[in-house]
């Protein structure tokens, strides 16, 4: 079945509700960015990751093009509309007033730059040098929308300058360990400091009336201040899981499947102290399945729970990793049909199924669903 092109209509406002019109990253030309003080800070001090950079091999791009393309179609195959993005020469240097870096990074993961509410699309302002140009690859598909949706608002949060002092240089050794890491993170003291505003889209998730935002490497308190400001009909709530020592982005630490359903990683539980909205409201926060891998694929950023990483279609749809057994099983389980999707050799270009997608359209209205407060 081929998805009859429609006009845009941007409206997104959960996880959860009907997908009907997607973004989905392309591995183009895609690199390994050089050091720089928030990318070292993620990169586990164990990982085959340290010390390189450069292109990605190019059979490892078109194997993750392959992926990506697949994926589209299986999409497409369900009746959602898929866009791409429009990559740009990765290998050029950053360069502002501000500070330099030598190469950038790539399209993979549409989520980490645009967030979907309600008929506005966000570009964050993302809080590595590396990715400071990446909205661009999504401005021919921003400016269609804008051409073909009346009411489509597409934003840009403020770039942030990104100089030191944007970073604290405890985070510089790459001898930290993770124990030392976790005493850290369980103090919120993260590698971005509280110099401007800094967020990247993936540590929003989206809950009707409640936005849901992670404090972390990549989102700072000002920049959660920021969306709170800019979005002053929602209510916008900070959270962190002390038990990653890594945390950039929240969608391979909470998953909400349905109103009501929420799957967290067992090694980063939410704060009893933050639980009560969720408490109070009746939803259950539920341990995800463990991951079927031991190890994340070569020369990938994300850890092994990209396998919770999942993308929901609707209430009863989600698409999981294929390798992912535990997972599947797992929403077998709770009731969800399960579609499988090979992405595992895709990861490393940054992140799994809901990572590589960026919402449009679902079919969703902005609700509210933790009443109580
Ligand atoms: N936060 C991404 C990961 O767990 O790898």
């Amino acid at each position: 079945m081929t998805q009859e092109v429609e006009k845009t209509v941007v409206n997104s406002w959960n996880e959860w509700d009907d997908l009907k019109h997607v973004i989905v990253g392309r591995a183009d030309n895609c690199h390994i960015p050089p050091a720089e003080p928030a990318l070292d800070a993620k990169v586990p001090e164990d990982s085959d990751m340290r010390g390189q950079w450069g292109r990605r091999p190019q059979e490892s791009i078109d194997h993750a093009n392959e992926l990506l393309d697949k994926f589209s179609i299986q999409l497409e195959n369900r009746g959602i509309r898929v866009d791409r993005p429009t990559p740009i020469d990765f290998s050029q240097p950053v360069t502002t007033p501000d500070f330099y870096t030598a190469s950038q990074f790539g399209c993979m993961p549409p989520r980490d730059v645009l967030l979907t509410v309600g008929s506005e699309i966000l570009e964050a302002t993302m809080s590595y040098r590396c990715r400071w140009f990446e909205y661009l690859c999504y401005r021919p598909l921003m400016q269609q929308y804008w051409e073909e949706d009346p009411n489509f608002r597409h934003e840009a949060a403020p770039k942030p300058r990104l100089t030191d002092e944007d970073y604290r240089p405890d985070y510089l050794s790459d001898k930290i360990g993770v124990e030392k890491r976790l005493e850290w993170a369980a103090k919120k003291f993260f590698v971005t400091t509280e110099t401007e505003p800094l967020f990247d889209a993936a540590d929003v998730l989206r809950f009707g009336k409640d936005l849901v935002v992670q404090h972390g490497f990549t989102t700072n308190e000002k920049g959660i201040e920021w969306l709170r400001r800019h979005f002053p009909n929602h209510r916008v709530h900070s959270v962190n899981f002390p038990g990653d020592p890594y945390p950039i982005h929240i969608d391979a630490t909470f998953t909400p499947l349905r109103p009501g359903l929420i799957l967290n990683n067992p090694q980063r539980r939410l704060p009893d102290e933050q639980r009560q909205m969720f408490n109070k409201n009746d939803w259950e926060i539920i341990d995800a399945a463990q991951p079927a891998h031991n190890a994340p694929p070569p020369l990938c950023y994300s850890s092994t729970w990209l396998s919770m990483n999942v993308l929901v279609l609707n209430q009863k749809t989600v698409c999981v990793e294929k390798s992912e057994v535990y997972q599947a099983e797992q929403m077998d389980n709770l009731g969800m049909e399960v579609i499988e999707v090979e992405l595992r050799d895709a990861y490393a270009f940054g992140g799994g199924l809901h990572c590589c997608t960026a919402d449009v359209y679902r079919e969703s209205s902005f609700e509210d669903y933790f009443p109580k407060q």
